[in-house]
């Protein structure tokens, strides 16, 4: 069946922090493209997104910078926006699902659930946290990943194998607020039991969807396979969509609960007529996602669209792999990330090179790469020396050898490479549609490149440059020599001219550039207008060249590496200069490291402070007399310290790099006037200085000779 109208959706990101490359190359790139794509032939499409303000994430970032939730979600909100409107990010809507609409429309989802009795009200016992007086769950709790041993699994899964975990697999588990050890609590939850739509799972995605990509119905054979269960769809919190039930004080919807919702908020806030786009079963509804969400979109949420009833199921999920970042796996804690804001402003008015970058190398069926170097080869030999190139030698040549016009196209007299190069129009035409079709972003924008590279070949062996010398006696090029400059530039210019509609979904900045050159309306990238030889008007006088890209240089790229590597892009909230300081030392607070390792990424770039505020902290020169493990937790070491006028008691979290024997008798400096904190029911009364090298190696900072406990440090 032909869809009548086409509803896209990106996942709705975070507002926990700005988006980066990862992020958009995993979905919102191809789903722009998509979108251009269709719209490029008038159909009707709606492209949905918004930002995901509840959950854990954005509580946790909340509490860390001593916050409220919705200064957080506010702050990125906007910045995240931003971001996508400058990278050419063409949604519809982008909403968030703090507004009143979603939760309204997220309560009543639930109550049609709730309604027709398919809730079980189960109480249970939960972790909670006795000093933060609340309950742990997903990534309010860490502990040691049962799977593989990450001693930082969260309580809903761990980012080291990717196993989805509950709070009750992690081994030791911790407060990831507060570090304590949890305790036990009973408390009531709605759960959705899964396991009901199991069949009906099976049949729809493992029959009915073969033709989803790989990566994604291997996953979802993989859960079907493994079985599923019942699963809390409310959560203890004060933050989030309330459950609108009288006996749920306290409660909020799940934020996997919500967060699809929000995809019908969005567009029940874009249109009045909504329920064709989300109830009519000639709607083509695409959900683009990142491999981590696969499962809450294939699974979770169709079982949830199923009980409801009312509403149409995705007709594809095209979920891509991450993007590496230099070889390694994407930290937004660590800080290894490449920031779209950054981007933007390090390279203003390129963002068609980023997006080109990210086509170009999208992660579609694998993990994949992306290295400064990469960007800069791509763009230099790429976008530069193919694309660009051509575009601009046609330019130059029919300023000079055609007056700045159309010429003629002798139809009569074309010779075979002219009818092949006319030919490859169309066929890349097909060719793109069908991947696009597929969802092979990256092999598309390779087949308009490759137009363009055999543009490139054409030209050069029809040397139009060299006919221009067969000239005659009034120093004009001779008829037969003409007629060959005016067909090869000719062809040329209509290539450019489809060259333009077939890049326009993945560089729309530089379609609309070369409409500029070709004096020509945003109209003429329709995409029916592709592999056609007739789109500029013989006579037509045109602009004259302009470059399309530039060159990157190696400085360019040699700074970003530096920036990446120095820690010096800031993922936080205040993007001002002044606070772009890197510290010579890393200063980790070793006994708190696993507390999330947000904590370390505010370390690494701190806020600027005047003097007042150093002199606040009050650090001290002492020696370790005593040392020994703490029972059930294999990164502390219970030190004694002598500070000269006290023996303190401070946990350090370096029981992995030291042994308490080798530490007994070094001198140390101490942040003496630490808040305590309880770790294992230890009381740590201070925090020792430590130095981190590349390799995550901790050292000691100590004076250089050995100098009277309890001396001053500044
Ligand atoms: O993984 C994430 O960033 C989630 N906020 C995605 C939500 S997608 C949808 F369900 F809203
Ligand atoms: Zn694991």
């Amino acid at each position: 069946m032909t869809p009548s109208r086409y509803l896209l959706t990106a996942a709705l990101p975070y507002a926990n922090g700005p988006v980066h490359i990862g992020h958009l190359a995993g979905c919102y790139l191809p789903a722009d493209i998509y979108a251009r794509y269709l719209r490029s032939k008038n159909l009707d499409v709606k492209f949905v997104c918004g930002s995901d303000e509840h959950g854990v994430p954005i509580t946790i970032r909340a509490m860390k910078e001593n916050k409220t939730p919705q200064e957080v979600v506010d702050h990125f909100h906007a910045i995240i926006k931003d971001s996508f409107a400058a990278m050419g990010i063409s949604f519809d809507i982008y909403t968030r699902t703090s507004n009143e609409i979603h939760h309204k429309t997220a309560q009543d989802f639930f109550l049609n659930l709730y309604e027709k009795g398919l809730f079980e009200e189960r109480e249970t016992e939960q972790y909670f946290d006795e000093e933060k007086q609340t309950f742990l769950a997903d990534r309010y709790i860490i502990g040691t990943c049962p799977v593989c041993g990450n001693p930082n699994a969260y309580g809903d899964q761990c980012e080291k194998c990717g196993s989805s975990l509950s709070p009750e697999q992690l081994i030791n588990p911790r407060s990831a607020l507060s570090d304590a050890t949890p305790i036990k609590k009973k408390t009531k939850h709605w759960y959705f039991p899964l396991q009901n739509y199991e069949a009906f799972l099976q049949q729809w995605i493992l029959e009915d969807h073969k033709n989803w990509k790989n990566n994604v119905y291997g996953q979802c054979k993989s859960w079907l396979d493994k079985g599923l269960q019942p699963r809390a769809m409310t959560r203890d919190s004060n933050w989030g969509v309330k459950v609108p039930l009288s006996d749920a004080e306290g409660k909020v919807l799940y934020v996997w609960f919500d967060a699809p919702i929000g995809y019908i908020s969005a567009t029940k806030e874009l249109i009045e007529n909504w329920a064709d786009y989300w109830c009519k079963a000639d709607t083509k509804l695409v959900h683009f996602i990142g491999k981590d969400n696969i499962v809450f979109h294939c699974i979770i949420f169709p079982a949830m669209l199923k009980a409801h009833g009312d509403f149409i199921l995705p007709d594809n999920v095209p979920a891509n792999e991450f993007l590496n970042i230099e070889g390694e796996k994407v930290s937004t804690s660590r800080n290894w990330a490449v920031w779209v804001n950054e981007y933007l402003k390090d390279f203003p008015e390129q963002q068609d090179v980023l997006r080109y970058v990210l086509c170009a190398n999208a992660p579609e069926t694998k993990d994949n790469d992306f290295t400064w170097k990469d960007f800069q080869d791509r763009n230099n030999s790429e976008l530069v020396a193919i694309f660009g190139n051509f575009v601009n030698r046609t330019f130059v040549l029919m300023h000079k050898l055609c007056k700045g016009k159309v010429p003629v196209l002798h139809q009569q007299l074309l010779d075979e490479a002219d009818k092949k190069m006319i030919e490859e129009f169309s066929a890349t035409k097909a060719k793109i549609e069908s991947l696009l079709e597929q969802f092979k972003f990256r092999d598309a924008l390779y087949e308009v490149i490759d137009l363009a590279r055999k543009g490139n070949k054409y030209m050069q062996e029809k040397q139009p440059w060299i006919e221009a010398k067969q000239t005659g006696e009034d120093g004009l090029p001779i008829a037969e020599a003409q007629i060959k400059i005016d067909n090869c530039l000719h062809i040329c210019l209509q290539l450019c001219a489809n060259l333009a509609i077939f890049i326009n979904p993945f560089l729309p900045f530089t379609a609309k550039k070369m409409c500029h050159l070709m004096k020509v309306l945003d109209k003429m990238l329709e995409w029916e207008n592709g592999g056609k030889l007739k789109l500029l008007s013989t006579g037509y006088s045109l602009r004259p060249p302009e470059l399309l890209f530039r060159k990157i240089e190696d400085a360019e790229i040699a700074f970003q590496v530096e920036k990446l590597k120095a820690g010096l892009v800031k993922p936080l909230s205040d993007d001002t200069k002044e606070n772009k300081k890197v510290m010579d030392i890393k200063v980790v607070d070793t006994a708190h490291e696993g507390e999330v390792a947000a904590t370390k990424e505010e370390i690494m770039v701190k806020q600027q402070i005047n003097f007042d505020d150093f002199s606040k902290i009050d650090l001290k020169t002492g020696t370790i007399i005593s040392a020994k493990k703490v029972e059930k937790a294999d990164k502390l070491l219970h030190l004694e310290i002598d500070l000269g006028f006290e023996v303190r008691t401070i946990l350090s979290g370096i029981a992995e790099h030291y042994s308490p024997e080798e530490i007994k008798g070094k001198q140390v400096v101490v942040v003496t006037n630490l808040a305590p904190r309880k770790m294992r029911g230890i009381e740590s009364n201070g925090m020792i200085l430590m130095a981190e090298d590349k390799e995550g190696k901790l050292h000691f900072v100590n004076p250089e000779a050995t100098i009277a406990n309890g001396s001053g440090v500044s």
